[in-house]
């Protein structure tokens, strides 16, 4: 119903509530049970990801595969599982959501 809602607020042009959205889709979508925007949890901090990077053209779609089929050896030994419940619109948004962070 949020995201409805949000989906009419942007149909109506005025769409100053859709950045937080990401980051509720982050919630829903089990990220935020490993990870935060500035500190490392399970995996590496949104934050810290962005900066690695940031001058990485091709890091959007790498990232979007690693998300989608999970894997390890990056951050360290510990592994992201696959995100398979997650959709790929839903996994886009959400590596673009990553990538924006300072
Ligand atoms: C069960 C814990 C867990 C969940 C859930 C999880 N992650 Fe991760 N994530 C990790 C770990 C651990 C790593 C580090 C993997 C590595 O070192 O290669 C990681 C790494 C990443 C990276 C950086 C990958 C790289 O190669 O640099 C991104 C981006 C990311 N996660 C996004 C997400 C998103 C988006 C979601 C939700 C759809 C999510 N993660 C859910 C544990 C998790």
């Amino acid at each position: 119903m949020q995201r409805l809602a949000v989906f009419a607020c942007c149909l109506a042009a005025a769409c100053s509530g859709y950045a937080a959205d990401p980051a509720v889709l982050a919630k829903k979508s089990g990220c935020l049970n490993c990870h935060d925007i500035d500190k490392k949890v399970v995996g590496p901090a949104y934050k810290d990801v962005a900066a690695k990077y940031k001058d990485n053209k091709n890091a959007e779609a790498m990232l979007i595969e690693k998300v989608k089929k999970g894997g390890s050896g990056v951050w360290g030994p510990t592994p992201m599982p696959p995100n398979v419940l997650v959709s790929d619109a839903d996994v886009k948004t959400l590596v673009e959501w990553v990538l924006s962070q300072k």
